[in-house]
């Protein structure tokens, strides 16, 4: 048994402690938001935030998050219900196409925008390099990550 939070609540998994987060996460707690892609910890389509830093969830054991607060993107809206600014931007620009990456990309700017609020060009590429996008959205990442940047600033967060 694995003990941990996830999305704030107090959970126990009953995996083996080699099992990765990534199919903890998915096949233990039905939460299929957040999605395998290469199962190496190349293309980020699993990252999730393991207390607020985003990582590779494919790569990671549960035993060695035990204890620690898990988040997925199921786990990113506001207290009210409302769409994380993140979330909203990129609906607001359409990134999606076949959306694969889609949750592993938020779950990355997420982490960036709390880190810094107002990132140049330089400082998203940087923090979504490890974000593979096979539709090649990245324009459309960029901007929506910058709307978000604003709205979060507008909005106090
Ligand atoms: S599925 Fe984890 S990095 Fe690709
Ligand atoms: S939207 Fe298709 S892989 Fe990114």
């Amino acid at each position: 048994m694995v003990q941990l939070k996830i999305n704030g609540q107090p959970t126990n998994l009953d995996v083996a402690p080699d099992t990765p987060l990534l199919w903890a996460v998915r096949e233990q707690l039905g939460l299929t938001g957040t999605k395998f892609g290469c199962g190496i910890a190349m293309c980020g389509a699993c990252t999730v935030h393991v207390n607020g830093e985003p990582v590779r969830s494919c790569s990671t054991a549960v035993a060695d998050v035990e204890g620690e607060n898990v988040t997925t993107i199921e786990g990113i809206k506001n207290a009210d219900g409302t769409l994380h600014a993140v979330q909203q931007a990129w609906v607001d620009h359409q990134v999606p196409q076949c959306g694969y990456c889609q949750s592993g990309q938020i779950m990355s700017a997420v982490a960036l925008l709390r880190d810094t609020p107002n990132p140049t060009d330089a400082d998203i590429d940087t923090a979504m390099s490890g974000n593979i996008c096979r539709c090649g959205m990245y324009d459309r990442i960029r901007a929506a990550i910058k709307t978000a940047a604003q709205t979060s600033q507008v909005v106090g967060g």
